[in-house]
């Protein structure tokens, strides 16, 4: 969470994900700032800072929905580039990041998040 005077002004959040039903990764969602405090770096700061905790905590596969020309500079890739998809076909929105190299499964597979992302509107 960023806080700026006691208020928030940004917040992300990593949640559990399974690969082809098996536990271990975390999805980054949701990432957002207030927008009068947006083109900051709050946001890079929070995913960086949020990456090293994930990291801490021996996560090694992070997976994120969303534009490909923000979640590059964090090291995120196109996850079809290790044959995962996610169950949203996302296609190129879907990215994926080893924070310990060979943890995505050779053999690719389908990203799930929690059933209660299905319920989410935006
Ligand atoms: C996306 C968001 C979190 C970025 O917050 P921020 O604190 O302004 O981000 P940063 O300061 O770290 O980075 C800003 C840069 O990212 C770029 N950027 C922001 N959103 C982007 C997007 N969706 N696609 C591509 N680039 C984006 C900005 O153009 C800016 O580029 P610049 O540094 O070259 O000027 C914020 O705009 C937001 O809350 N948006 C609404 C919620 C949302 O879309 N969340 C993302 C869900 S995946």
């Amino acid at each position: 969470m960023a806080v700026e005077r006691e208020q928030v002004v940004g917040h992300v959040a990593f949640s559990p994900v399974t690969i082809n039903g098996d536990p271990g990764p975390l999805g980054l969602a949701p990432l957002a700032v207030r927008s009068g405090r947006r083109r900051r770096g709050i946001a890079a700061a929070l995913v960086r800072e949020g990456l090293e905790l994930c990291q801490a905590a021996g996560t090694g596969l992070v997976v994120v929905l969303g534009d490909p020309r923000y979640y590059a500079r964090f090291g995120f890739e196109l996850a079809r580039r290790y044959a995962l998809r996610d169950e949203y076909e996302g296609g190129d929105a879907f990215q994926v990041i080893e924070l310990v190299r060979g943890a995505a499964p050779a053999e690719g597979g389908l990203v799930q998040y929690a059933p209660e992302f299905a319920t989410l509107s935006v």
